[in-house]
């Protein structure tokens, strides 16, 4: 017999309790929690929906490694972020703010996928299949093989996907989807939750890879439990100013491939395009001999992505003057402007400081640091770093350049973009091979660098 349950779940967290509760004790949210009727039937839960075959377990040594063929979408900044192309039985999310282009994205992955004989079935629980039509027009989509389905309900897709039989299932989004079994509304955090993992067991079962789209909440993260994350096998995010034409896919979690792997694309009239040298973009519109801008070899994954930072710093009228930091950690940049104070002796206490990575590029790693003090100390002296030159490295709190990964591969992308000069941490020279195209100068301490450029 089937027992109804009312509880009540924390809609940011997942955390159920038994009764209301004004905050959530488990994430501190407020009025977070939201009544939901959980179904328990005990038949349903040993079912299992019939699609995987138990099996005893195996010594480690005889298990078959071989992850099989990847299935490729010859899209090429895709399939890098996902590790070298889709994984037989995997289930990949991809989040990302609304109108980024998610849908857009998938709807072309499908495209290609189809063209390359494979049967996709598109579901989309937000639009109909008129819309998708629209939008496949404009992406110039032909693809016979590929077909769309607008539908909500999970046992009706489950239907369907017992008859079709597909190669590839994409479901846009996993919000918009429920299960009959629970009663609360689709996009609660057990629906999402249940949703999920029933489609998990799917892809596990059959070996049908799945794509989901998230939508995000507000604070960025993909709407509905954290669970749903740690789920699935890979967390794509699909990122990039609603002003910029630049769209970066980015692997927050990936069990078959690396982290943090990047694809760069670009909106464009007729959909995404990609964007197969980063570096030269995000540096096309550079000015050259002005103060306040480096360039940065960053590495995003494991391909080196030339950056521009630009930092304005001006005196302030305010009492507490204003710093904001795009791109780059705020709470990094506070850090620092604290260290160009204390050890160069800057007095940055009464101006506004402005950081800003061009492009619309997110940057998130210490051998930043450097770029982040130069950028800074540059426009508050007015005198421009000289051209042809990129610097990086981790700053300590001392003053110290502390030494980073990568290091070769940073100049290796530095020459290919004409660069001249690169200024680095003295412990990654050292261990550096001698390389002619391109000047190497390391450095142990900030006031070092400031004294060389300046
Ligand atoms: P969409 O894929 O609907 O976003 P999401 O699913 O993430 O909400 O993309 C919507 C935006 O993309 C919309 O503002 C229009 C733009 N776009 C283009 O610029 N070119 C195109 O070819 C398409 C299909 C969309
Ligand atoms: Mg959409």
């Amino acid at each position: 017999m089937a027992k109804v349950k009312t509880q009540f779940i924390c809609q940011s967290c997942g955390y159920r309790a038994p009764k209301w509760l004004g905050r959530c004790p488990d994430c501190d949210s407020w009025n977070s929690l939201v009544e939901e009727q959980v179904i328990e039937s005990p038949e349903a839960k040993r079912q299992g929906w019939g699609l995987s075959v138990a099996q005893p377990p195996k010594p480690i040594t005889e298990i078959e490694a071989q992850e099989g063929e990847r299935l490729k979408t010859r899209i090429g900044e895709f399939d890098r972020v996902l590790g070298g192309g889709i994984v037989a039985g995997s289930i990949v999310l991809i989040g990302g703010d609304p109108g980024i282009g998610k849908s857009t994205l998938l709807l072309q992955v499908s495209d290609r996928l189809s063209q390359e004989g494979q049967k996709v079935l598109y579901v989309s629980g937000e639009e109909s299949p008129r819309q998708t039509k629209i939008r496949g027009e404009r992406l110039g989509i032909r693809a016979s093989n590929l077909l769309v389905l607008s539908e909500t309900s999970l046992e009706e897709i489950f239907k369907e996907l017992q008859k079709l039989n597909p190669s590839v299932l994409m479901v846009d989004s996993i919000q918009a989807i429920f299960t009959s079994e629970l009663q609360s509304a689709p996009g609660s955090i057990s629906q999402v939750r249940e949703s999920s993992a029933r489609l998990m067991q799917l892809a596990k079962g059959t070996g049908i890879p799945i794509f989901l789209i998230g939508h995000v909440t507000k604070e960025g993260a993909i709407a509905g439990p954290r669970v749903v994350e740690h789920m699935v096998d890979t967390v794509l995010y699909f990122e990039g100013g609603a002003s910029h034409p630049y769209r970066i896919l980015r692997a927050v979690k990936n069990r078959f491939g690396p982290t943090n792997e990047i694809g760069v694309f670009e909106m464009k009239e007729s959909g995404l395009e990609e964007v197969l040298s980063p570096s030269e973009i995000f540096l096309s519109e550079r000015p050259e001999n002005v103060s306040g801008s480096v360039v940065v070899p960053s590495i995003e994954g494991t391909r080196p992505i030339l950056v521009e930072i630009q930092a304005l710093v001006s005196p302030s009228s305010l009492a507490v003057p204003r710093r904001t930091a795009i791109g780059v950690d705020y709470n990094r940049v506070a850090l620092l402007v604290a260290v160009l104070e204390k050890r160069m002796g800057l007095k940055l206490y009464n101006q506004d400081i402005f950081l800003n990575v061009t492009g619309g590029i997110r940057v998130d790693e210490p051998a930043m640091d450097l770029g982040i003090t130069i950028s800074v100390a540059s426009s508050f002296l007015d005198k421009p770093v000289p051209p042809k030159t990129v610097l990086f490295g981790e700053v300590g709190l001392t003053g110290e350049v502390r030494g980073v990964g990568q290091a070769e591969v940073r100049v290796r992308e530095s020459i290919k973009l004409g660069f001249e000069r690169c200024i680095l941490p003295k412990t990654n020279k050292e261990r550096m091979k001698k390389v002619e195209a391109i000047q190497l100068k390391g450095v142990e301490s900030l006031g070092e660098v400031v004294k060389l450029l300046f």
